[in-house]
């Protein structure tokens, strides 16, 4: 089966799960893309929501398809947030921010009551610390960022996008580091945090209740019981 069905399965999956009256977290990229377009499905066929978006990109998605969405400044807390990942290991360690939306899907995460994370298979990995950690940066000073991170022992790589610097929703630069895997995810999420500059980093460690992953053989559901699951 194509990588894009499986998305598509997870995505349309994880819509079952909104009920009405609820706020709504939309996720940003590729997988989301299906879960909210499921959900302007929904919302055609009566469903009563708020949504929160996590990129300008989803809120464009989320008003084209008539989904009511509303400003996060207006909400106190988020019940239920969909959002795609990038990689994810069996403890529900998760890496986001290849879409370059990290910040907004932290702060929205970091919202919610419930976070359901919806992939397909690829994203399930072994060990998280051998990819590429996405980092939201201030471009004020960021070459001191850069520095500090070479310091630190990683491989930092600032973002381009057609030869220019990426630049965020927020107007601030993404660096992508590498770690090689070294040490403890954990260490590695305190010692990138504690680089004055750094804002955010794609690190989102055991945030979800569930990841729902597209199969060729449909969507398989994993719960996080808080242990190691079978992926
Ligand atoms: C954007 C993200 C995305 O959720 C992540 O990159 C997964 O994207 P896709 O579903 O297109 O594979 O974190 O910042």
């Amino acid at each position: 089966m194509h990588i894009v069905e499986q998305k598509k399965i997870a995505g349309e999956k994880a819509a079952e799960y909104i009920r009405d009256g609820m706020t709504v977290g939309l996720g940003t990229g590729s997988t989301a893309f299906y879960m909210i377009n499921k959900v302007g499905e929904m919302v055609r066929g009566g469903l009563k929501i708020k949504a929160v978006a996590t990129s300008k990109e989803t809120e464009r998605l989320a008003r084209s398809l008539h989904i009511p969405v509303v400003d996060i400044d207006t909400v106190d807390t988020i019940d239920l947030v969909i959002d795609g990942v990038d990689k994810i290991d069996r403890c529900f360690n998760a890496i986001k921010g290849g879409g370059g939306a990290l910040f907004r899907e932290k702060i929205v995460a970091s919202m919610a009551k419930e976070i359901i994370w919806i992939m397909d298979k690829s994203k399930t990995v072994d060990d998280i610390g051998r990819f590429d950690i996405p980092v939201e940066v201030l471009p004020f000073g960021y070459t001191h960022v850069m520095r500090q991170l070479a310091q630190n022992g990683f491989v930092a790589q600032l973002r381009l996008k057609d030869g220019a610097r990426y630049m965020t929703d927020n107007i601030n630069y993404v660096v992508d580091v590498w770690t090689d895997g070294a040490g403890n995810i954990l260490d590695i999420k305190a010692r990138l945090d504690g680089i004055v500059g750094v804002l955010e980093t794609g690190l989102f460690l055991n945030m979800c209740a569930r990841i729902i992953v597209g199969t060729d053989s449909g969507a398989v559901i994993y719960e996080n019981e808080r242990k190691e699951i079978g992926l």
